[in-house]
This record gives structure tokens, C-alpha cells and sequence, in this order.
């Protein structure tokens, strides 16, 4: 509600002071904006509804004065813009109705509305802070108020400027404007075209690492794939070390990648034990966010004496039924086993549900079978060699198969049987051995006739 229509409000509650019990008109409008050179219809009605209404019309602040030639049975045009209301009148002296509520109309002017998006990328990612804002071509030094119209659950208020400090998937969405001229006659500006924002998840890389299992001397290839490969990207490559105290990694940044490179794989030389790595990934024309991918590992067997991992029993198969124990050894008092299965898709360490952690042992719950990579992180910040361990099923091959071979047997019996005992039948249907037949068939259904 602006300045302007608040006395204009404080005349019509006094003008429109009506008795007790009549009626209120209602008016609606089929447009708020009267498009350049067109007008939009006014209707007024009362309710409850009966017969002999006529409508009394009045627009600003001329409130006793009806607009004339406007007293009407009907809907009325009007191409003006201004603060429109209406009441009903019927009988001779003329009894009203109460007033009806006030709708503003506005008229259309030429300058045009644009919707702009700061910074103007065509896709922001989650997270990211952007400013709509709503400019009016032309404008002058014409004060504006501001309306937005939007299919994203988030409306703009009635500001020019719109910024959003963390956008989420629920702002993508067409955003529209229009400004409407302050302290002047009510006109306002056409929609803006719509700009279109669209939020998308962080593009967070993916890092992959070849060899997984370490050969002496070998050299490892990191490689960083990101989605839009297009966009301009550099990247960083980071080694990781076991943190002591929580359940992360500290981050060591690889030689000649702290200004980013612009290759997207980086090969390290000399990797002789089980490590971690991931990369990050940072858009050229967005140089203060870094997009870090998960952490990948590659696994040596080499024992080495500072960090080391011992199985027990000490062999890589194992049954369900077994109790297998992983310890840790080397010159650290704190130790996590952590595991890594193509199944569970990320690694975790032996205090979740696959495992139990004594001191610097890790028993293994074989409850379930599984198939996975195990190794040791230390206190002092390393890693041990590397374990594949296979849990499977204890096989009883008489118990499982009895019941199955059982059941095709008979299935088998029967299918058989049926066609012979019926071929049997139709031909020796005309002898002795029809009675058998007979009774075979037809005996549950038709015991009382073969009594005799
Ligand atoms: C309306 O008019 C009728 C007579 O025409 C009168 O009896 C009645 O009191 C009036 N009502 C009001 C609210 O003025
Ligand atoms: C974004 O704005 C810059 C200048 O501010 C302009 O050079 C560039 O072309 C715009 N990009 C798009 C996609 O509109
Ligand atoms: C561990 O298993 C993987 C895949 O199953 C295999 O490629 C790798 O050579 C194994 N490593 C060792 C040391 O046996």
C-alpha cells in the first residue's frame, strides 16, 4: 500500500459508512493493467443478489461524486488508470449497499521491464550467491515500485534488487518484473520477458586412479573428470593423510599443482605404499570455489615397518562362520582399519557395522558375505599395506540340494505318468480294463453309480 491511497482509504471508510445489515457490492476487474490503447471491465454485484440493482461507479478521490454517465446495470470499460471501487443502489430515495473494496488499475506506459542476473551465467550451481534485478529501460529519474512474478517457489519482494545469498534447486525458475511509477497517475510497465534460472548440483569431479594395486616402481595416473569438461576448468591434486584425532584426512597439496593445472591428470612418481588422493576442480570464471572430489585409494601388499596390517587366520578366503581378526602395527599407539568394498561404494573404517575395534584390533563380523580391500591408517598419519579378504557362505551341498532334487523328482513323476495312464486308457477303452479307467477318473465325483 503506498502513501498515496492511504487518505484516499481514510474518505472511503467515512463515505462508505453504511447501516448495519445491507449489503456489501463486491467489484471485480478481468485485468489489473489496461494494456496501451485497450481498456479492462469493471463488474460490480451485491450479495446476496436480488433484483433492481443499479451500480454506482467511482474512481480517485473525488468519492462523492460518481463518475458520470456510470450508473449502469452492467460491467463497465475503462482504459484510465486509478483506484476504482463501486457500490449498488436501488429504490427512489436511493438506498446503498456498503461500498465494495477498492481495486487499483494501472495503465500500461512503454518502457520496458528487464529482468538481469548477476553474475549473467547461464547455469549456477548450488550454493552460489546471485542478485536478480529489475531494470526499467528509460526510466528517468521516475521513482519505481516493484512487482516480480516467478514459477520458483521463492517470490522477490517488492524490491528492484533480488540477491539470494545460497541458491538451492527450489529458485530455478522463470522470473518476470514490472515497475510501476510512484507519486504519478497509476501506470505501470508490461511484463518483463522472462529470464530463466536454472540451479544445478555442485559439479563435484570425480577422481580415478590407475593402478589401484601398487607394482614396485610403478607410477600412479590421477585423473579428474568433471561434467562440463567444456566450461574451462583447472585443477589441484592432493595426497591425504590419516588425521589422528577424528574420522577425516588432512590434505597435503601435490608438487607443481598449488596454481592449478590445466591438464586434467596428473601422474605421481615413486608411490611405494597404500595411499589416498583426490582432486579439486575450479571453474576459470569462478575463482573462489574449489569442488573437491571423494577421495580415492591406491592399495600396496609391501609391508612396511611404521604402518602394518596382519590377518588372522592369515589367508584371504574366509567363511561365514569364522572369526577373523585384522591388527595394526607400527610406531603409533592410535590405529583405524578401514575398508573399502565395490559394494558399499565408499570406504569405511571398522567401527561401523561390518566390524568391532579393540585397541589397535579390528574383528570382522562375518555374518554376511563380502568382498573387500582392508588396511590400517595410524595416528602419525599413515597407511598400511593392503589385505583383500573374501567372506563366503558356508556351503552344506546335501542340505541345500536334498529338498530341490525332491521336489523336481516328483514334479517330474507326475508329469510323466499323467499322459501314459491317459493313452492307456482311451485305448483299451473298449475292454476290461475300461472299469479301471472308470475308477481311476470318474470314482471321486461318481462313487454311488459304481456301486454295483
Ligand atoms: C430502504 O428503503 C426502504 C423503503 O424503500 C426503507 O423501509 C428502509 O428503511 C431503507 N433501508 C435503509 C437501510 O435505508
Ligand atoms: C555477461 O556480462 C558480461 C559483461 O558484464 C558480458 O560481456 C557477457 O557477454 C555476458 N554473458 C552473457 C552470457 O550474457
Ligand atoms: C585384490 O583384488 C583385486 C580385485 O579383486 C585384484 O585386482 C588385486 O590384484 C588383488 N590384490 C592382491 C594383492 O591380491
Amino acid at each position: 500500500m503506498s502513501v498515496r491511497t492511504a487518505p484516499l482509504l481514510i474518505t472511503l471508510t467515512l463515505f462508505c459508512l453504511a447501516v448495519a445489515n445491507t449489503p456489501k457490492a463486491e467489484l471485480r476487474a478481468d485485468d489489473r493493467d489496461i494494456p496501451a490503447g485497450g481498456s479492462v471491465t469493471l463488474t460490480c454485484s451485491v450479495n446476496p443478489s436480488s433484483s433492481g440493482w443499479k451500480y454506482f461507479w467511482y474512481r480517485g478521490e473525488k468519492t462523492s461524486e460518481p463518475l458520470t454517465s456510470q450508473l449502469s446495470a452492467g460491467p463497465i470499460r475503462v482504459s484510465e488508470g486509478g483506484v476504482y471501487w463501486c457500490r449498488g443502489g436501488r429504490r427512489e430515495p436511493v438506498n446503498y449497499t456498503e461500498c465494495s473494496d477498492s481495486v487499483t488499475i494501472y495503465r500500461i506506459i512503454p518502457n520496458k521491464a528487464v529482468v538481469t542476473l548477476q553474475p549473467n551465467w547461464t547455469e549456477v550451481y548450488n550454493g552460489e550467491r546471485i542478485t536478480l534485478r529489475c531494470e526499467i529501460k528509460d526510466g528517468g529519474d521516475t521513482e519505481w515500485e516493484y512487482e516480480w512474478r516467478t514459477t520458483s517457489s521463492e517470490k522477490p519482494s517488492n524490491q528492484n534488487e533480488h540477491s539470494i545469498t545460497s541458491v538451492t534447486e527450489s529458485h530455478s525458475g522463470d522470473y518476470r518484473c514490472k515497475g510501476r511509477k510512484k507519486h504519478t497517475q497509476h501506470s505501470s510497465t508490461d511484463w518483463s520477458d522472462p529470464i530463466k534460472l536454472t540451479v544445478s548440483y555442485n559439479p563435484q569431479p570425480v577422481l580415478t586412479v590407475s593402478p589401484s594395486w601398487l607394482s614396485a616402481g610403478a607410477s600412479v595416473t590421477l585423473n579428474c573428470r568433471v561434467k562440463d569438461p567444456s566450461a574451462g576448468w583447472t585443477f589441484s591434486w592432493f595426497k591425504t593423510f590419516p588425521h589422528p584425532s577424528n574420522m577425516y584426512y588432512s590434505y597435503e597439496q601435490l608438487p607443481g599443482s598449488s596454481s592449478g593445472t590445466e591438464q586434467d591428470s596428473y601422474i605421481v612418481h615413486g608411490q611405494a605404499h597404500t595411499a589416498g588422493f583426490l582432486c579439486g576442480a575450479q571453474r576459470k570464471d569462478r575463482q573462489y570455489t574449489t569442488y573437491y572430489s571423494g577421495i580415492k585409494y591406491v592399495w600396496s601388499s609391501d609391508i612396511h615397518s611404521s604402518a602394518s596390517l596382519t590377518v588372522s587366520p592369515d589367508r584371504a578366503q574366509h567363511f561365514t562362520s569364522d572369526s577373523v581378526s585384522l591388527s595394526c602395527e607400527g610406531n603409533s599407539a592410535e590405529w583405524r582399519v578401514k575398508r573399502f568394498s565395490t559394494e558399499d561404494s565408499d570406504s569405511s573404517a571398522c567401527y561401523t557395522w561390518w566390524g568391532t575395534m579393540t585397541g589397535s584390533t579390528c574383528n570382522i563380523n562375518t555374518d554376511s558375505t563380502s568382498d573387500a580391500v582392508y588396511w590400517c591408517e595410524s595416528g602419525s598419519g599413515e597407511f598400511s599395506n593392503a589385505f583383500n579378504i573374501t567372506v563366503q557362505a558356508v556351503s552344506r551341498p546335501d542340505s541345500s540340494s536334498f529338498p530341490v532334487l525332491l521336489v523336481v523328482g516328483l514334479v517330474c513323476g507326475i508329469v510323466l505318468v499323467i499322459p501314459l495312464l491317459v493313452l492307456f486308457c482311451y485305448r483299451a477303452s473298449k475292454g476290461e480294463t475300461f472299469l479301471f479307467c472308470y475308477y481311476m477318473f470318474f470314482n471321486y465325483s461318481n462313487k454311488h453309480t459304481y456301486s454295483d
